[in-house]
């Protein structure tokens, strides 16, 4: 397929997305469904009007549709919890306008050359805003999930999973290549490529599952404040917490959790999923284990030792099929251990890609020679905050929007997230 067919095909998948998202009763799209989330019809037409700044009016050079909406999309000027107070468009008008912003700019990619600025190269523009869309669908699936009320998605369930021959694999010392410099549609903070080198350590062959936490659980894990920071602790204190979010336990004592207005027993053998990066931390510790830092866990995914260079994905330089991921909202939940054989990595490390966002220990950091590019609201603003880095992608992250060099950001006590990590340990004193 060539560039331009790609690059249609790739707006269309995403703008169905968000079809689906969206394709709900008018009273839920302008709910507010948390103060951590905007009014789904917020998204919608913040979607599109990003699409008309950079598509129609940037690369397009075309005119404004509706220039006096654009401070009420501006994601900078409103918080989410202050959005809903907002005169936004109707779902009506929002439906409308996005569709009118899509005609226009599939206009434009008709035309163009597809070259030229540095924004238009390689049709960076349309995959960023590709990318746009998917993260915002993957946001909007975050409110569907934090919203009370019976389901209105459904999914087919994903492949069952298969023991692994190991927990944990060597990940041997020496060099490795992490971020890219080639890449297409990387965006800023991937860039540049740079070596880096790491001692030996060990990293776990597949996410930590809800039985291993749950262990953590019963065991009081969430009492003990040997096994947290002073500042994650005191959260879990704070704030009551007891288990990962949308958990709850019966007189019984059986764990249930809440899936997309589906109410289950907590499957034993999936990814944990909707746990903090303290809550992570604070299982590593107990376990005897760590975080894997970013490098570590940019290294399991895509060092291949014997052609001695970084791989695009785990299991290749290829872009994800099904076989390889749970990616893309295919299912409504992550997928058990062992699900995607074909998924591993050079050193048999698995599920990487897909299923949940795996913290690490690293904070969000510039790689040497980053380049702000094209705003420096994309990420140059959040370096150096509070924020823990996640990698990986999740079951409701699109194949578009994540490679072995994407990386994601999100505060350390954020659990509305698909959020779930992995353990690694240092290889000295084994
Ligand atoms: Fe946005």
């Amino acid at each position: 397929m060539n560039l331009r067919d790609r690059l249609v095909a790739q707006l269309e998948t995403a703008r169905h997305r968000s079809s689906v998202l969206t394709a709900i009763d008018d009273t839920e799209l302008v709910a507010q469904h948390s103060p951590l989330m905007s009014p789904l019809v917020w998204d919608l037409a913040h979607i599109g009007s990003q699409e008309e700044l950079w598509l129609v009016r940037d690369v397009g050079g075309r005119e404004a549709l509706r220039p006096e909406i654009d401070g009420l999309y501006d994601a900078f000027q409103h918080s989410r919890a202050s959005r809903v107070a907002l005169p936004l468009l109707t779902p009506e008008e929002a439906r409308a306008y996005v569709a009118e912003v899509r005609e226009k700019s599939l206009d434009v990619l008709e035309r163009h050359p597809l070259t030229g600025r540095r924004l238009e190269e390689a049709g960076f523009a349309f995959g960023m805003i590709v990318q746009h869309e998917q993260q915002h669908d993957e946001t909007m699936l975050a409110t569907h999930q934090l919203r009370v009320g019976g389901p209105l998605l459904s999914a087919p369930p994903p492949p069952p999973g298969r023991a692994l021959p190991a927990r944990e694999v060597y990940v041997p010392a020496g060099e490795s290549v992490q971020g890219t410099s080639t890449e297409p549609w990387a965006l800023d903070n991937e860039r540049p490529a740079h070596t880096v080198s790491l001692p030996a350590y060990w990293i776990d062959t597949h996410p930590v599952t809800n039985a291993e936490f749950t262990a953590f659980v019963e065991a009081g894990g969430y009492r003990d404040p040997r096994w947290w920071s002073v500042v994650g602790f005191q959260h879990v204190l704070d704030e009551g917490l007891v288990a990962p979010r949308f958990w709850s336990r019966d007189s019984g004592g059986t764990w249930f959790r809440r899936r997309f207005g589906v109410v289950e027993p907590v499957p034993g053998d999936e990814p944990v999923m909707h746990v903090s990066f303290h809550e992570a931390e604070a299982y590593a510790r107990w376990v005897g284990k760590r975080l894997p830092t970013e490098a570590e866990w940019e290294k399991a995914a895509r060092w291949d030792p014997e052609a001695g260079r970084s791989r695009r994905f785990p299991w290749g330089d290829g872009d994800p099929t099904p076989e390889h991921a749970n990616l893309g909202q295919r299912h409504l939940q992550p997928a058990p251990v062992g699900a995607y054989p074909a998924g591993a990595s050079p050193l048999g490390v698995e599920q990487l890609i897909g299923d949940v966002w795996e913290w690490c220990s690293s904070g969000w950091e510039p790689y040497p020679g980053f380049e702000a590019f094209p705003y420096r609201e994309y990420s140059e603003v959040f370096f150096g905050g509070d924020y823990k880095v996640l990698r990986g992608g999740s079951f409701g992250t699109d194949a578009a929007a994540v490679r072995g060099t994407f990386r994601n950001w999100d505060h350390p006590i954020r659990r509305q997230i698909f959020s779930g990590f992995r353990c690694a340990r240092d290889a000295s004193g084994v």
